[in-house]
């Protein structure tokens, strides 16, 4: 797992609100992703453009994951997003969005793009990393390519609006269950996402929840692809961001257990010199180290304290 923050709540603000531009900077997100894409009029991109850069440069994101989330290739916006946040803000940016992402052509762009403006403005070569939104058929059948096309690929995101539309799936809920249809409809997608970012070995986050005054719905997606192994997901609202850093993080039994797994197999390894063992009832080796070892970063990188110790058994 790779070892950059967490992003287990990512933040939408359009780039042509300046009330959430000022707003963002004080909400618990992990993440904020500035929008210049489908939250923001084509009359207004370029405005947006020059509020995103401002209110980057303002500072006051503390530690969240600064991210702009620019137009996709098939438009004629993407070129002077790029090059008017990056030059403008690249060095208050963490990394750049690019949406409805079709095959790694595309990401090399970004990168050379990145790499050409980083080099122009006198910016460290390769800081800003690239979140890769998968909405399409195209980009998932690519998926596996996108992910290994740049060492700048920090995430591979799922977009569910654009890809239901995509795909002719007949409903309007986002992420919502089809009684007609006896099990998740976004399963095999979801998993496609998941395998491409654990290959690579970077973060995949889920997308947004619409009904956002539905906190319970939100509630119920989440579940879903954070059981999958997903490690965030958008937010649109304010009242969505707690759910998510709760969900996305582990529970505190879960957490303290996978301490104590760790602890406990570290002591029989080193000091018992046993590679199988028994903890309380359930037997734990290498393979249960690797699994506590994932919930237990995620608990960290949550900012969860432990509540018990292991204590070895008296020989
Ligand atoms: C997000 O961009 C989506 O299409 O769901
Ligand atoms: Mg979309």
């Amino acid at each position: 797992m790779e070892t950059l923050r967490p992003r287990r709540s990512c933040l939408a603000v359009p780039g042509s609100s300046l009330k959430m531009l000022g707003k963002a900077p004080g909400l618990p997100a992990d993440q904020v992703f500035l929008d210049l894409e489908d939250s923001v009029a084509p009359d207004a991109k370029e405005s947006a453009r020059a509020n995103i850069v401002a209110a980057l440069n303002g500072g006051g994101w503390g530690e969240k994951t600064r991210v702009v989330r620019v137009n996709d290739l098939t438009t004629q916006w993407t070129y002077r997003d790029v090059v008017s946040v990056v030059e403008g803000a690249g060095a208050n940016l963490d990394a750049v969005m690019l949406p409805k992402v079709a095959d790694a052509e595309q990401v090399h762009w970004l990168d050379l793009t990145l790499t050409q403006i980083e080099k122009t403005m006198g910016y460290e070569v390769g800081r800003i990393g690239i979140e890769a939104q998968i909405e399409n058929p195209q980009g998932l059948i690519n998926v596996n390519h996108i992910a290994f096309a740049s060492d700048r690929i920090q995430t591979i995101v799922f977009g569910p609006a654009d890809f239901m539309a995509s795909i002719n799936m007949p409903s309007l809920v986002v992420g919502g269950l089809n009684p007609d249809y006896p099990a998740d409809p976004y399963h095999y997608i979801l998993m496609q996402i998941l395998m491409a970012a654990r290959a690579r070995g970077v973060q995949a986050i889920d997308g947004p929840y619409l009904q956002i005054r539905d906190v319970d719905g939100f509630r119920a997606v989440a579940r879903r692809s954070q059981a999958l192994g997903f490690d965030g997901k958008w937010v649109l609202h304010p009242g969505q961001i707690d759910a998510a850093n709760e969900i996305y993080a582990p529970k505190q039994d879960d957490y303290d257990h996978a301490e104590l797994i760790l602890d406990a197999y570290d002591h029989y390894t080193t000091v018992e010199k046993l590679g199988a063992v028994m903890l309380g009832e359930e037997m734990i080796d290498e393979a249960s180290r690797k699994m506590a070892l994932v919930i237990a970063a995620k608990g960290r990188a949550a900012g969860l304290r432990r509540t018990s110790k292991f204590e070895p058994p008296a020989r």
